[in-house]
């Protein structure tokens, strides 16, 4: 059920969640889909209602840098909390941070591995909702696994129905593109997850270069929200640099990201959205899922993306998208 995020239903959330529920709520990236950190049997609900891998870990919400060490095992380890101090100035915002787990984190939490995914978040809601239960809330992005994620409430319910017990609605999320991931457990960094934070953000902060996550690389994927599969609509979804191909299916809709001419091939589109027509990539990020998922019902054969995504924020949204491309399995 959708409910307007008030302080009486924030409060309300807040006794689902240590009640052992699953509530929605936003977040300034995505909406998430939360549970209480120390509660097994309610993350079990989390997998169970988005049909989530039990290989993929979940990320840990706090309201504040003073709880970390309620989750993360920072003791003997001078580095990282070297590394943690020097990454703060990012938070609270669109960064998420592996650490060494402490024991307390049920291993569902964490799909049994010795690291816990780290964020906290800057949405008003999700810091209410995060103070009033004083607990850790274990929080995916609130979409069926495999889908694109969820920026409205209306996507939330969209996707789950009643199988969520309450849906703080929070009117759409301002970034629209999930955080970045970064492990500063390794002896260099890894970026796990490109995001609304940029690698050139982070070497800065750390003074030092950090490596990222191969693409599609191997079984023993560190990181399985690296999996290729991801972030896809039911429509096949073709992300491409320019449009310059003479024939397409019949009914196709195009995402520019940014404006580009169509003189030649705009006859081929049966709709052209465009994301941001002042070229801005933070509003592109902010409206590319809604749009995959308005356009995913919109019985097209093929949505073609147009955009070349290179630099900062780029690589964030070339990462989903070339995900987004490949048929689900
Ligand atoms: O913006 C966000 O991060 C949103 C909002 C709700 O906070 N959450 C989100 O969660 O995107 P999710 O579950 O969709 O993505 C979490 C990512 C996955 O790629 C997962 O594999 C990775 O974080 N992850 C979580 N814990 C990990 C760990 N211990 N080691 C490596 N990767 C981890
Ligand atoms: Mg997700």
């Amino acid at each position: 059920m959708i409910v307007a995020a008030n302080s009486e239903n924030i409060a309300r959330a807040a006794e689902l969640v240590l009640g052992g529920e699953v509530v929605a709520f936003p977040t300034e990236t995505v909406y998430g889909l939360g549970a209480n950190a120390f509660d097994a049997t309610a993350i079990d609900k989390i997998y169970q209602i988005k049909g989530r891998p039990a290989n993929n870990p979940l990320i840990v919400h706090l309201p504040s840098v003073s709880e970390i060490h309620l989750v993360a095992d920072l003791e003997a380890n001078p580095t990282i909390v070297e590394r943690l101090a020097l990454l703060e100035s990012f938070w609270p915002g669109p960064l998420t941070v592996i650490l060494p787990k402490l024991q307390v984190i049920p291993d569902i939490v964490t799909a049994g591995r010795a690291s816990v995914a780290v964020r906290i978040p800057s949405h008003p809601i999700a810091q209410a909702l995060l103070q009033r239960a004083a607990v850790p809330i274990a929080a995916p992005s609130a979409n069926r696994s495999s889908y694109i994620s969820a920026t409205s409430a209306n996507h939330v319910a969209k996707d789950f129905g009643d199988n969520v017990a309450l849906i703080l609605d929070g009117g759409d999320s301002p970034i629209g593109i999930e955080s970045t991931v970064i492990s500063i457990i390794e002896a260099v960094p890894i970026i796990y997850r490109h995001g609304y934070v940029t690698k050139s953000e982070l070497e800065h902060a750390l003074g030092m270069a950090i490596d990222e996550l191969a693409q599609g690389s191997g079984v023993a994927l560190p990181s399985p929200g690296m999996l290729a599969q991801h972030y896809s609509p039911n429509t096949p979804l073709k992300l491409i640099e320019s449009v310059d191909f003479g024939s397409l299916p019949n009914r196709v809709a195009l995402i520019q990201i940014t404006p580009s001419s169509l003189t030649k091939t705009q006859h081929l589109f049966s709709e052209i959205r465009v994301l941001s027509a002042a070229g801005n990539l933070n509003e592109a990020a902010r409206r590319l899922y809604s749009t995959l998922r308005e356009l995913d019902c919109g019985g097209f054969d093929l949505i073609v993306v147009e955009g070349k995504l290179d630099n900062q924020l780029g690589r964030a949204l070339k990462d989903r998208l070339t995900r987004a491309q490949l048929p689900i399995g």
